[in-house]
């Protein structure tokens, strides 16, 4: 069982609006199926059975997780983190978690403002009875160990640096595998000109990737991470480094091996295994129109569905899409060919891949022997694939004009004869949806 399956569906839930979705079941041979107009129900609609959080003070309500028996709701919102009942909401512990008094002063003389200087939960993780949380603590993040059921006793604190950004505007994603090891996806710095994939904690060392290099990241904003067999998964949007006219956005899949311990010599604390690939949402045509830019994800872990909402740039005609991507659409993508460039001014051409049906390999050869099947050499050359991951259906399963969604979440429910999957979908209009959530809001699944 997996945390949507118990007993509701969670999300953020930013001021106004809403749309619930009603899916019929993939089934990508069916193609009346595909092409049934899936029912919408509206925020409104589903009131009776929304649950509200706020408290005076209160906003930015960006981290959700759970505790570990699914009873209650961690929350992390700025200058607070929170653990709420999961049938109602009602509050079961409230913790200040501000910044000191010196963190902002020194915060104020580097430029930045009151509402910037201050403690945003950027960070919020369940290790068995421990919550692992990291704030942007007025520009100098931090991190602190504290016992899940009273949030008040901390254990350790850490710096936030690689693990949490310095700003609360950049977006970032961070899980915790069962080992300990720590994978944060963030800016490393405080103007925030260096992203990084970096694992820390744990036992095994650490990595990032390759610093100042736009073939790894190219001004990325990180929207999601998973842990799925061998590897982590990283889900961004950035610049397209193979697009060569004009700037574009394009949204990634990203992977690195869990036994990746670096190279030697070359590629010396960092990732030897590091991959991306594009993600095409679109709506065919002869041109396809592209919704480029990745804002949330969902993983059914269940299925092997993740779930994407994708919009147009923000200067462009606003416009929103949810495409759904199969595991195995993904992990095809990344035993293909790579697209390499020979240098700045060469083309990017396909070049076949050295190891398909790459597994990770063994680390444990004797004396860094061979620390994955991956050749350095190649690990250094090759970062993008070739072949586009394309969703489980041509079609978007919704799109809507005019709005930029900013949150998924999907629940999988069992109907009369077949499973259906509900959507729900959140936007703000014409607000940013961070800064702008003072309110958090449960829905229940209707009985
Ligand atoms: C949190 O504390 C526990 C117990 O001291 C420790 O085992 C764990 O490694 C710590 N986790 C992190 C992420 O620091
Ligand atoms: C929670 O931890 C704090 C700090 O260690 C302690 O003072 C307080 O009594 C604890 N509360 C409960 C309910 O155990
Ligand atoms: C982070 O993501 C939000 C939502 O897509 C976007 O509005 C914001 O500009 C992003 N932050 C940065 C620094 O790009
Ligand atoms: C994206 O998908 C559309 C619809 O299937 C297709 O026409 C288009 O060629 C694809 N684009 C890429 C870059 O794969
Ligand atoms: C993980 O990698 C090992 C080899 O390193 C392989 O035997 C195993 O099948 C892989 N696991 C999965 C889930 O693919
Ligand atoms: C290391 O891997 C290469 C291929 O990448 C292989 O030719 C070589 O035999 C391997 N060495 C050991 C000691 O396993
Ligand atoms: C996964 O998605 C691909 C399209 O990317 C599709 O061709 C394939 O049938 C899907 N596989 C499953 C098991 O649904």
């Amino acid at each position: 069982m997996t945390p949507v399956k118990e007993t509701c569906l969670i999300a953020w839930l930013v001021t106004s609006l809403g749309v619930w979705e009603l899916v019929q079941p993939i089934a990508a041979e069916d193609s009346q199926c595909q092409r049934a107009e899936h029912p919408v129900i509206t925020y409104k609609e589903i009131s009776p059975w929304l649950h509200e959080f706020r408290m005076k003070n209160a906003v930015d309500f960006s981290q959700l997780t759970f505790d570990p028996g699914q009873k209650e709701l961690v929350v992390g919102a700025r200058n607070y983190l929170f653990r709420l009942q999961l049938e109602d909401l009602s509050l079961i512990q409230a913790v200040e978690w501000q910044c000191d008094e010196a963190t902002k002063r020194a915060c104020y003389s580097k430029g930045k403002s009151q509402e910037e200087c201050q403690n945003y939960i950027r960070v919020l993780l369940v290790g068995g009875d421990r919550l692992f949380t990291c704030g942007t603590n007025a520009f100098t993040p931090i991190c602190t160990n504290r016992t899940l059921s009273n949030l008040t006793e901390i254990h350790d604190q850490i710096s936030g640096m690689a693990r949490c950004p310095y700003s609360p505007q950049h977006n970032s994603t961070a899980l915790l595998t069962s080992s300990g090891e720590l994978y944060a996806a963030t800016a490393m710095d405080f103007p925030g000109r260096d992203p990084a994939i970096y694992r820390s904690l744990g036992i095994l060392p650490p990595l990032r990737t390759a610093q100042y290099n736009s073939k790894w990241l190219n001004e990325p904003n990180f929207v999601s991470s998973y842990d799925i067999g061998n590897f982590t998964y990283f889900f961004f949007r950035e610049n397209a480094v193979e697009h060569d006219c004009g700037k574009t956005v394009f949204s990634r899949a990203a992977r690195v091996c869990k036994n990746d311990i670096g190279g030697r010599f070359l590629l010396e604390d960092t990732w030897t295994t590091f991959m991306k690939a594009r993600l095409n949402c679109s709506r065919p045509g002869e041109i396809p129109f592209y919704y480029n830019e990745l804002q949330s994800t969902f993983f059914l872990p269940e299925l092997d569905l993740i779930y994407g909402i994708f919009t147009t740039n923000v200067n462009s005609i606003a416009a929103s899409a949810v495409c759904v991507f199969n595991l195995s659409a993904i992990t095809q993508t990344f035993n293909g060919p790579f697209k390499y460039q020979e240098n700045s001014r060469s083309a990017w051409l396909p070049y076949p891949n050295p190891n398909p049906n790459f597994q990770c390999g063994t680390m444990d050869q004797g004396l860094y022997v061979n620390l994955t099947e991956r050749n350095l050499q190649d690990a250094q050359k090759f970062i993008l694939m070739h072949e586009v991951i394309q969703p489980v259906i041509p079609v978007p399963y919704f799109m809507e004009d005019n709005s930029r969604f900013s949150h998924v979440a999907v629940d999988v429910v069992q109907g009369k004869d077949m499973l259906f999957h509900l959507i729900y979908l959140w936007w703000s209009p014409g607000l940013e949806p961070r800064s702008d959530s003072r309110t958090l809001a449960l829905s229940t699944r209707p009985r």
